[in-house]
């Protein structure tokens, strides 16, 4: 049993540590990261598992945007869970609920790079193949993505970018329309 709650601040640097144990210190080069640098993740679509004060999984979501049109997407991870707890379900359930958490708030378009492998069954597909690039090499296989909304993807293709417009995207594109 493990209960899926919101990320605290006080959560950051087990998050931070956890999510070093599990991609090691390359990963701020991976081109991603670039969507991350000065951004923060986006609150409501950040979530853990505890046990007790320790992080045992985590789950986060940063804005990015697609195409000329700068059409609001979410990029979804890291997801790591502590090597002592993986192959237990935590994965799976930080997924789903955060995925039925981004529906919910009306984001539309989730994208990724990860193990096709993981995140095929939850209903992901190549993001290449659909139109969509990143500004840097990253194994086709890894990128993909999948709609939020029956019909998101109509009409999106283009190159992935940071976000201009923070975590509070959708809100603060609103505004700004
Ligand atoms: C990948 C990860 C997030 C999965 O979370 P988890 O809680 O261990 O996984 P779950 O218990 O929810 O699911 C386990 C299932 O996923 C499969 N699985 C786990 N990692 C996988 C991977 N990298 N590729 C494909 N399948 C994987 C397991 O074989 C298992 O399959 P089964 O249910 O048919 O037996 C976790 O193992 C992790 O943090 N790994 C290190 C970092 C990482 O690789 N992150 C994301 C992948 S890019």
């Amino acid at each position: 049993m493990f209960p899926i709650l919101t990320e605290r601040p006080s959560d950051s640097p087990r998050i931070d540590a956890l999510v070093a144990a599990c991609f090691g210190p390359d990963r701020h080069q991976k081109t991603v990261y670039r969507f991350r640098e000065d951004v923060a993740p986006i609150p409501e679509l950040s979530f853990v598992v505890r046990n007790g004060r320790e992080v045992e999984g985590s789950i986060r979501f940063w804005p990015v945007v697609i195409g000329a049109q700068e059409i609001p997407a979410v990029l979804l991870g890291p997801l790591c869970i502590s090597p002592e707890r993986q192959g237990q379900g935590i994965g799976r359930a930080l997924m789903r609920h955060s995925l039925y958490a981004a529906t919910r708030l009306g984001h539309r378009i989730c994208v990724l790079v990860g193990d096709k492998a993981y995140y095929e069954p939850f209903g992901f597909h190549n993001a290449p193949a659909a139109g969509l690039e990143l500004p840097g090499w990253v194994d086709p296989e890894r990128f993909q993505v999948m709609e939020l909304m029956p019909g998101a993807m109509r009409g999106v293709s283009g190159m992935v970018a940071k976000s201009p417009f923070g975590s509070a995207g959708r809100q603060a594109r609103r505004k700004a329309a």
